[in-house]
């Protein structure tokens, strides 16, 4: 059952072979999802990448690593170790078994909450499209392959779920999760952040830090599912995002690292003219992924969200390890709101304040990294700090949504807000200068100035192994 087939034209471990008809009709999307990667995904023409294909689910090496030209890769359908005794954690269900079918009573809801997740995959892959162009070295680029090749897996994870649970809406769903495209006038992808573009690279750095993070912790919800085959999936995707937020982390960290050492060398916060990013721009980058990604948890309150918990499809982070009843029907969070038209906070039922449970796991995790570029900038010397600005800063979702505020948490007039802003958010010109550091380096062991490079390479090769090979 778990160990994958590789002859057959859809690598999986979910005995495809066995199911005819479920064959055939991912057979037929196969290469819709082949053109949809030919011309929405990576740009820049390559022979091959030095990439990570997944080949098992076990605890014993689930991944080999070689040269492969990207169209061949091997997308696969992988889901983890079934437990046959598991059973549901929390909500209505909780102590029955996990469904190993879809509840006709959920079966709206949950292909609701697997078309969301879906369609966020494919969208980062557009996003990222043109990042080729401008790579910082090989090392970064081969980098950005392996992100986009496993987010165009998580897109056939979440369109097997669709094909195999779903029936015909699940297949006409499957359609329009490649007919969506990010930033797209007639047919944008579904949420906000999946439609803005990641032009540059600190961009892409900040993206994978905070907006992978996200999808972190909304498979880490779904992981939780009631809905077996739904876990088992997203417990398997969550090993590969942990590669792409490492891109995150340690592509920040390297910035923040080549910043530091010039400021020091030349002994000048003003290191623009120097070819490396300014850390007030690298701040105002930090404020626009963050503020951006807490939007993507939704309101601080919701009753969809709260049927969801209730009826056991989306549970909560690290459900199982809460000690409190996994009903939550008598208990009470205090979430985000405008009291009197101030920053405020208002008492809400459990149930109805998951999201903002759910992003307070967020916060404190995102504090983790920025902790960890202040320690680069300490053991410089430097006094400078970087910081998470407020959660009513730059909101469009939620509470905050209709106020202006300052990263210190300062309600401020629309006037105030249009006149500082700048302040705070990448303009035009910070844009235009992170730009025109872009220029490409396709020299094996090279690296652009304005970031360090790694310490490490990818699976033990050096970082001037040759990752990529251009067309
Ligand atoms: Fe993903
Ligand atoms: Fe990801």
């Amino acid at each position: 059952m778990t160990t994958p087939d590789y002859a057959e034209k859809i690598p999986n471990n979910v005995a495809l072979a066995e199911d005819r008809r479920l064959q055939r009709a991912l057979e037929s999307w196969q290469p819709n999802f082949l053109t949809w990667w030919e011309t929405m995904g990576p740009a820049l023409p390559t022979q091959d990448v030095y990439l990570r294909t997944a080949v098992n689910v076990g605890r014993e090496g689930w991944a080999r690593f070689g040269h492969v030209p990207m169209r061949d890769y091997r997308w696969g359908i992988f889901l983890a170790e079934p437990d046959p005794d598991r059973r549901i954690a929390f909500g209505r269900h909780k102590g029955e078994p996990a469904w190993q079918q879809v509840p006709g009573e959920y079966r709206a809801e949950l292909r609701r909450l697997i078309v969301i997740q879906g369609d966020t995959e494919p969208a980062s892959v557009e996003q990222q499209r043109n990042l080729g162009a401008t790579a910082p070295s090989l090392y970064d680029l081969r980098n950005l392959f392996q992100v986009n090749v496993e987010e165009g897996r998580h897109l056939w994870a979440m369109v097997y779920l669709l094909h195999a649970h779903f029936g015909r809406e699940g297949r006409e769903e499957a359609e329009e999760l490649l007919h969506r495209n990010s930033g797209s006038a007639d047919a944008p992808r579904i949420l906000g952040a999946f439609n803005e573009e990641t032009p540059d690279w600190l961009s892409f750095f900040m993206f994978t830090y905070f907006t992978d993070r996200d999808g972190k912790y909304q498979l880490g919800t779904l992981k939780e599912s009631a809905f077996d085959p739904l876990s088992r999936t997203c417990e398997f995707m969550l090993k590969e995002e942990a590669h792409h937020m490492f891109v995150g982390t340690t592509g920040v960290d390297r910035v923040v690292e080549r910043t530091a050492q010039v400021m020091v060398e030349k002994d000048t916060d003003d290191v623009a003219a120097l070819g490396v990013i300014p850390l007030p721009v690298i701040q105002k980058y930090l404020n626009f992924h963050y503020s951006v990604s807490l939007d993507l948890f939704g309101g601080e309150t919701s009753t969809n969200v709260a049927n969801y918990y209730t009826a056991g499809l989306k549970g909560r982070w690290m459900e199982e390890r809460r000690k409190d009843d996994h009903l939550l029907d008598s208990d009470a969070i205090s979430v985000d709101a405008l009291v009197d038209g101030e920053i405020g906070l208002t008492e809400v039922s459990a149930l109805t304040g998951l999201n903002t449970d759910l992003r307070r796991e967020y916060i404190a995790d995102c504090a983790g990294g920025v902790k960890r570029w202040n320690r680069i900038l300490e053991g410089a010397g430097l006094p400078h700090r970087l910081a998470l600005p407020h959660p009513a800063f730059n909101r469009k979702v939620g509470a905050f949504a209709g106020i202006e505020a300052s990263p210190a948490g300062e309600l401020l007039s629309a006037a105030e807000w249009d006149q500082r802003k700048g302040q705070w958010l990448p303009t035009d010109t910070d844009k235009t200068f992170v730009r025109s550091l872009m220029r490409p380096v396709y020299e094996r062991g090279k690296i652009a100035a304005w970031l360090a490079p790694p310490r490490n390479g990818i699976n033990g090769k050096p970082f001037d192994y040759d990752y990529v090979h251009l067309a």
